[in-house]
């Protein structure tokens, strides 16, 4: 299986929307793309200017964090 390694990115402080379905365009965020399905996006405060890793496998514990599941077979 191939590993599906983290988005990780610069975050500006605010309050971002993190994709939970698979689906948006413009992973690692929501585009709306959910629409009509059973998932919503992750709301998450940024407080401060950090660098984050972004769940892509969707196994992680932390979601919408990446924990390192997607190490693990
Ligand atoms: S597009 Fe995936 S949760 Fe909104």
């Amino acid at each position: 299986m191939e590993e599906k390694k983290p988005y990780v990115t610069t975050e500006t402080p605010g309050t971002k929307y993190y994709c939970a379905c698979g689906r948006s365009e413009n992973l690692p965020y929501c585009d709306g793309a959910h629409k009509g399905s059973e998932f919503h996006p992750v709301t998450v405060e940024i407080d401060e200017e950090k660098t984050v890793a972004i769940c892509a496998c969707g196994r992680s514990q932390k979601f919408p964090f990446c924990d390192g599941s997607h190490k693990a077979e």
